[in-house]
């Protein structure tokens, strides 16, 4: 009984080890995703509009347009799902990819 809840306690433990780093977002691939893919229609240097709104400091505001409160979850519906203008990138990025985008956005 004590000892398969030990080893449970360990494989846990080696799990909660190797997840984050096999899957580490890096803001560096980020940032090249969205000069490929975001930048022609969004600044990242000020709130500007080009098609869409300038997404500095994005993470830092009380709203987005949507009204919602730019929580992780939500910027990942807006980008996954689009609308007003905004393309659905749900087929286009892999979620790693888009760990990697949400990391360099909460740095503008
Ligand atoms: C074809 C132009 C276009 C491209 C490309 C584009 N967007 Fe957008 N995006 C928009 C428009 C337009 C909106 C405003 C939608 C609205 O008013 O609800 C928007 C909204 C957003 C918002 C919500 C901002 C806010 O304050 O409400 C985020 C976050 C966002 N885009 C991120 C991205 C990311 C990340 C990419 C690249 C993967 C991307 N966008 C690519 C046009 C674009």
């Amino acid at each position: 009984m004590i000892r398969s809840r030990l080893i449970r306690f360990a494989l846990g433990a080696a799990l909660l080890g190797a997840l984050p780093s096999a899957h580490a977002a890096d803001a560096a691939k980020g940032k090249e995703l969205f000069d490929e893919q975001c930048s022609v229609c969004h600044e990242t240097a000020s709130t500007e509009k080009k098609m869409g709104p300038g997404l500095k400091g994005l993470f830092k505001r009380e709203k987005m347009t949507n009204g919602k409160k730019p929580t992780v979850e939500n910027v990942t519906k807006v980008i996954r799902e689009g609308g007003n203008g905004m393309p659905a990138y749900a087929e286009i990025l892999s979620q790693e990819e888009l760990e990697h985008l949400l990391a360099y956005l909460k740095t503008l």
